[in-house]
């Protein structure tokens, strides 16, 4: 059967007249994309309508396929300016939706604050910054090596029993001072070093007033050719002076530790009491070899500081689990 031309003119007609009423008529731009596709997709009305076309007359072909043209962009345009309407529409009530009313009172957020630990540990690093440190990390996680052998600490060594730690099932441990870090340093970089390394450390201690099982280190670290130990009597006299912020009195008592040599505790004189405020001596050779230092051209010294002893010393706190406590009336005074 075929089609006249003039029917075809008429179906192309109604198309446009339906097409356009519900373009009208939409009021969603989901819809919309479902009219485009029905009207001018690849399935479309108008284009079965156009297959027909093929067995015209070619004038009849040229007249009715102008005329669909014409009908396709009165179609394309209809969508066009449907389209605009509605994103536009969109936009508004998005608009409206989200107004703001400025005068509305504000949420409340409670300010927080540094917790006392760590603006003390702040206050450390910034004066040995100010001295030319650089602040190193190691891990809490350590091997037996850098923990302990490298720092001249072999497995039988009696010193092992003072630090006592959380052995992990694969042989690792978890650190008991952050004297690891300055291996871990030295094996990376050449001297001249200065370092200052905070950090979590772990021992078997029975928590009361004064212990943790968990702590806080600060570990200091210099190397480099002829450092003596009055560098390390300067060094320290002038930090402390600094935490402490006024004039104090150093004493350094002969003491032990494997990864020095000599070794001494430092006290501070502060408000005429003597205060215990760490470990720290000259840099034994081995350690030094065991980075691949040559200890017959560098020498260093090192110390090592309780972050919790600082703090509660500073704020005379009287008992170091305030400190993981999260009392909020207690921590709201600093
Ligand atoms: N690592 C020692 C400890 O945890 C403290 C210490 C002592 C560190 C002397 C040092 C040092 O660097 O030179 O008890």
């Amino acid at each position: 059967m075929t089609i006249s031309p003039d029917e075809l003119e008429t179906q192309l007609a109604a198309i446009k007249e339906e097409a356009l009423s519900k373009i009208t008529a939409t009021d969603t731009l989901e819809q919309l994309e479902q009219l485009r596709i029905s009207y001018l997709g690849k399935k479309a009305q108008l284009s079965q309508v156009l297959g027909g076309m093929g067995k015209l007359a070619p004038e009849d072909k040229r007249r009715i396929g102008a005329f669909a043209n014409v009908v396709k962009e009165a179609l394309q345009e209809g969508l066009e300016k449907k389209r605009t309407e509605l994103q536009a529409a969109q936009i508004q009530a998005q608009l409206e939706a989200e107004t703001l009313d400025v005068t509305m009172p504000g949420v409340y957020r409670p300010q927080g604050r540094i917790h006392p630990l760590n603006s003390t540990i702040d206050r450390v690093l910034d004066i040995f910054v100010g001295l030319g440190y650089t602040v190193a990390a190691g891990l809490e996680m350590e091997t037996d090596y850098y923990n302990f052998e490298a720092l001249n600490t072999p497995p039988d060594h009696p010193a092992r029993d003072m630090q006592d730690t959380f052995y992990l099932p694969d042989g690792n441990l978890l650190r008991t001072h952050t004297s690891s870090v300055q291996i871990r340093y030295m094996e990376a970089n050449e001297p001249p070093i200065r370092i200052i390394a905070p950090g979590r450390v772990y021992r078997r201690d029975t928590v009361d007033a004064t212990h943790s099982a968990v702590f806080h280190q600060i570990e200091i670290l210099a190397v480099d050719e002829g450092i003596t130990f009055t560098d390390l009597k300067g060094t320290l006299k002038e930090f402390f002076q600094d935490l402490f912020g006024e004039e104090i009195e150093l004493r350094f008592r002969a003491s032990y530790f494997p990864f020095t040599e000599p070794s001494a505790e430092v006290d501070v004189k502060w408000r005429g009491k003597w205060l215990e405020m760490g470990g720290c001596g000259m840099v034994d050779p081995n350690v030094l070899k065991a980075v691949g230092y040559d200890p017959e051209i560098y020498t260093g010294f090192a110390a090592g500081f309780g972050a919790e002893r600082f703090a509660m010393v500073l704020h005379q706190i009287d008992d170091i689990r305030r400190l993981y406590n999260s009392d909020l009336r207690f921590l709201r005074q600093f």
